[in-house]
């Protein structure tokens, strides 16, 4: 069970049913702990928030005084970001860039281009010869690198340091390094090194990869002047009192710098950040028993909050029982002390929690899903079945 803010447990209680469900967002509770995370950090630390975890305008726009800029991985992102946080720095990454993304972003300024693979440097090198003659472009090569073994251990989402699409295999860095750095692409400029490996990390091990990668970045022939060690700060669904170690990564950041004085150190962290002031509030509709176990259905699902599906966890909740039930007909209510939470699709994987502690749960209860602020609704395959969609709501106290 997790305990919402009192402002989201207040809207959640206050909504008509009609309104259900609907994400709630407590803007105060971001705020503060995005500030939080800014403090840990070292002032030669730069900051980015990943948009893909929750590119909400609300959310974009109330990071902006902690984030230094913010990562886009696609055009959709790039123009979305941009006209939501007008001005502010971005750097543009993701495998699979198409022409027309790229001379858009180049169009637009883009601060930081994150490039995937050989192909995609020569495709920028020529779109930044004919959109932008006059600059040079700002290029931080993605390496899949190998870490120091067991780094990646306990990722529940490793993009790196093995087999994948993402970034240069680094045999091929020594090659890009050189091209970047003799001549062959005058419209572009080796401003860096980016490596996000993994996903899920503790702090212990966030440090270790971001070491390695700083080594590595150092040992090049020409050493550069950015490393990006990417994002992955884990959030722990199951244990959501638990948060990634800030204070501690911190610490280890200021050291990194301080055996690298000259090298400017980026992070571009999406979950850890926003995934914490975000709830998705719902209503019981049915309450069963099913072969010698309760099942609740609750409005909405997977299809708004795809994010218990796609990681394979239990979405941590808590339940707010409605004592009113207004209906002629008897309301179901479970019996036993544990009951599987499930929403309204046609599918066996429409499952938000499985075994809640939730006993006597009602028809007519009110459910309140958290961390629900990252990854949740715009990952989601929302026009499955053609339920309506949740309301949302930014609250501001
Ligand atoms: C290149 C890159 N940077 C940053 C992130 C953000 O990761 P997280 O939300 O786990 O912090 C991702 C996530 O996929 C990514 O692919």
């Amino acid at each position: 069970m997790t305990m919402p803010t009192p402002a989201v447990r207040d809207r959640a209680l206050s909504l008509p049913v009609a309104e259900l469900p609907a994400y709630l967002y407590d803007m105060a509770a971001l705020r503060a702990h995005a500030a939080a995370v800014r403090d840990a950090l070292p002032a030669r630390v730069e900051l980015y928030y990943a948009a893909k975890a929750n590119p909400e305008p609300r959310i974009l726009a109330a990071l902006a005084p902690y984030v230094d800029g913010y990562e886009v991985s696609s055009g959709g992102e790039l123009s979305h970001v941009a006209r939501a946080v007008p001005g502010r720095p971005l750097a543009f990454g993701g495998p699979g860039k198409t022409p027309e993304e790229m001379t858009a972003a180049l169009a637009q300024g883009v601060e930081r281009f994150h490039v995937e693979s050989e192909h995609e440097l020569r495709m920028l090198a020529e779109l930044a010869r004919r959109t932008v003659p006059g600059r040079r472009v700002a290029v931080l090569p993605r390496v899949n690198l190998p870490v120091a073994d067991g780094s990646l251990a306990g990722s529940s989402l490793a993009m790196g340091g093995r087999p994948a699409p993402f970034g240069l295999d680094p045999v091929r860095a020594g090659a890009v390094v050189r091209a970047l750095t003799d001549g062959t692409y005058p419209h572009l400029e080796l401003r860096g090194i980016h490596a996000h490996l993994a996903s899920g990390l503790e702090a212990d091990r966030q440090l270790a990869v971001a070491e390695s990668v700083v080594s590595w970045a150092a040992g090049l022939r020409v050493p550069p002047a950015e490393v990006n060690v990417g994002g992955g700060m884990t959030v722990d669904y199951a244990r959501p009192e638990r948060r990634f170690d800030w204070a501690a990564y911190g610490r280890g950041l200021a050291r990194l710098a301080a055996d690298h004085p000259r090298l400017t150190l980026r992070i571009e962290p999406g979950r850890a950040l926003t995934a914490y002031c975000g709830w998705y509030a719902t209503e019981v509709l049915d309450v069963k028993h099913s072969h010698g176990e309760e099942f609740a259905v609750v409005r909405g699902g997977t299809h708004h909050l795809r994010t218990p599906a796609t990681k394979g966890h239990d979405q941590p909740c808590s339940v707010l029982e409605v004592e009113a039930w207004p209906h002629p007909w008897p309301r179901p209510a479970a019996e036993g002390r544990r009951i599987t939470l499930a929403g309204q699709l046609c599918t066996p994987k429409d499952v938000l929690a499985r075994h809640v502690p939730a006993p006597g749960l009602r028809a007519g209860d009110r459910v309140l899903f958290s961390l629900a602020g990252a990854y949740a609704w715009n990952i989601s395959h929302h026009d499955f079945l053609m339920h309506p969609r949740p309301g949302f709501h930014f609250l501001d106290t």
